[in-house]
Formats: C-alpha cells, structure tokens, sequence
C-alpha cells in the first residue's frame, strides 16, 4: 500500500478522488456529519477494502451515499413514507432502510446479505461534487477503524487510517459532527428509529405526522454497527458528572464547566459538532478518567447521550 495521499478540496483533488474511486480504491471523504471511507459500491472487490482497512466485521452493513433522490430510486424501493422524509431532509444527515431493488445493481457485500439497503444524499458540496463526477454509488461507513471514534476532521483520519487507504479529500471540519439519523420501516410501514444521529428526532416526527418507535425487538438485526463500546475515548468515561473528582478530566457543557467544552453556551447544535474532536482531544491528552457534565435529553441531545452512553458502556 502506498502513503495515503490528502487531497485538496479543489478540482485536481476532485478529479484524483474520483479516479482512485474508478480503479476500485477508497478515498475518505468529507461529509456534513463525519468523514466517510468511500469506495465503489458496485464492486464487491472495493467494498472489501473498506473492510480491511477498518479492521470491520464482515456482517456490519454499509450506508450507500448517492447524489439526488433519482440516484436512490435506482437501488431501493421508495415508499411515500420514504419519499416523504427524503424531500424533507435529503440531501443531509438522514439514512433510510429500504428494501432493495432486485437488479440493484450493490455489490452483496455492502448489505452483508440484508433484503434492505442503507442510503443516504449527503448535503456536503465535496461529497456532491465527487458524486456527480463519479457517476455512481458509493458505500461509505464512517473513517475510522472499528471500534473506534468517528473522525470529523481530515487529520483525524489520517490518525486512524493512515497507510491503510489510498487517500483522503480534505474538507476541513464536519459541520454536524454527529452520524446521520438512520431510519427503518416495519412490514406495515411504520417509520422506526434505528439510530439516532444528525437529524433531531421532534424533527422527523413532525414531516411524519407520528412518533418513530424504537427498533422492533423480533427484527433481529437493526443497526448492529451499535457495538456498545463503539464511540469511546481510550480514558474510563464517567457520565451526569456536575464537577470532577480527582484524576479526572471534566468535559463540560452548559453552566457545568470544565477542562474541555461541549458548548458553553449549551447550545445541543455546538456540542455535537464538537463531540467527536472532544474525544479526540482526551486521546492526544491522554486522558485515564474522564467526567462529561450532563446533556438533556431532547433534540439532538438524543444522539449526544446515545454516542456518550456507548463511550461509557464497560469495555472489554
Ligand atoms: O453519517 C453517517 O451515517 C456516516 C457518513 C459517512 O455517512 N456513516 C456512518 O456509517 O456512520 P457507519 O457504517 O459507521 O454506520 C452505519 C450504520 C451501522 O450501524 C450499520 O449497522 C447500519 O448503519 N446499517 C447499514 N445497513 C443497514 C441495514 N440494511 N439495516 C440496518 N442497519 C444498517
Ligand atoms: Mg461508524
């Protein structure tokens, strides 16, 4: 394997990303809630090097990115649920589970033998651009490897996965920071939260006109990327904290303070933006104990808390 190479955000970088992605490569690239670990989604070969490079459980799915609602129409069944919330939040930080067309045309390995396919119009210009100059779908999970914390900026891919992949076009910071709201349906329809993400919850309910239930129990396999240890800093995490104990490195939000900030202001948009380069941060420092003041439980809170309850779930 080569170095990996950072591509600038212009037109020579668009081009080589869009030509690594041809030869069956994989180019990170930026999108408006984290760094995806793209490669072409019509090609079984490809798809494998993603999960090589991520060190991935094979029966992990992927989330494949396309450029409009016409691209998704070519590889799932849109219901007038699905269409209803791809018009109210496509392009951003929503993924759908739709079933699968039969000439699809997805490399199997993508959906790791599911009847269902994730999909998502991401809204970034740089992820747009290298859509339409691709020309096809590509299958992107998060750049990071397995396990570990999502990356919104592109040093923190290069961090993870550096020597690994080919290349990595440098957008700058994410601006969501936080994965995309994923969202299923039932064998009646019924719209189900799969993961919270980007999108806030209140959000999709009000296009939809209905609460979004929780995974069906009996489904079996819904999001089983929600490793629990996934999202952690190396340091034990300590949750609901109002002030650190000894040895502890605080992450603070709102009036809470503390060595780190979420959002001073307690603003749920800043905080998400700024949750992953927080943990990041702890890692640099090495930080052995952390206490992360509490988050409300509201808007895109949701995925704050889910994204923080994993970072302090007990680890191997
Ligand atoms: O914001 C995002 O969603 C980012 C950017 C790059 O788009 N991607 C991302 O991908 O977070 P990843 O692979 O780290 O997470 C995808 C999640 C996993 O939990 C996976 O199990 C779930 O989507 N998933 C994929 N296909 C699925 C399917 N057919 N049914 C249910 N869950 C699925
Ligand atoms: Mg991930």
């Amino acid at each position: 394997m080569p170095e990996t190479r950072l591509l600038p955000p212009d037109d020579a970088g668009l081009d080589a990303a869009a030509e690594i992605l041809r030869a069956g490569g994989r180019v990170a690239l930026p999108t408006e809630t984290v760094y995806g670990l793209g490669a072409d989604a019509r090609s079984d070969a490809a798809v494998a090097g993603i999960f090589a490079a991520k060190d991935r459980p094979a029966f992990n799915p992927l989330i494949v990115h396309v450029a409009d609602l016409a691209a998704a129409a070519r590889h799932v069944e849109l219901s007038d649920t699905a269409r209803h919330l791809a018009a109210a939040f496509w392009p951003g930080p929503l993924t759908l589970v739709l079933p699968l067309k039969a000439q699809a045309g997805i490399a199997p390995l993508v959906t790791a033998g599911l009847p269902t396919l994730a999909i998502r119009v991401p809204a970034h210009p740089l992820a747009q651009d290298l859509l339409r100059r691709f020309a096809g779908p590509i299958a992107a999970p998060s750049a990071n490897p397995s396990g570990r914390v999502s990356a919104t900026e592109a040093r923190h891919v290069m961090a993870g996965l550096s020597g690994r992949i080919e290349a990595v076009l440098d957008g700058g910071a994410c601006a969501v920071g936080l994965e995309s709201t994923i969202i299923g349906f039932g064998p009646d329809g019924t719209a189900r939260l799969l993961r919270p993400g980007g999108i806030a919850k209140e959000a999709a309910e009000a296009v939809l006109g209905a609460p979004l239930l929780p995974p069906a129990p009996e489904a079996g396999i819904t999001s089983p990327g929600q490793l629990l240890s996934h999202y952690a800093p190396s340091g034990r995490v300590r949750l609901g904290a109002t002030e650190p104990r000894a040895g502890e490195t605080m992450v603070g939000f709102g009036a809470v303070r503390g060595d780190l900030n979420l959002s001073e202001r307690g603003d749920l948009a800043e905080a998400a933006a700024r949750l992953f380069t927080v943990f990041h941060r702890l890692d640099e420092m090495g930080a052995k104990a952390i206490a992360v003041a509490p988050v409300p439980e509201e808007g895109l809170g949701l995925a704050i808390n889910d994204r923080l309850r994993r970072a302090a779930a007990p680890r191997d």
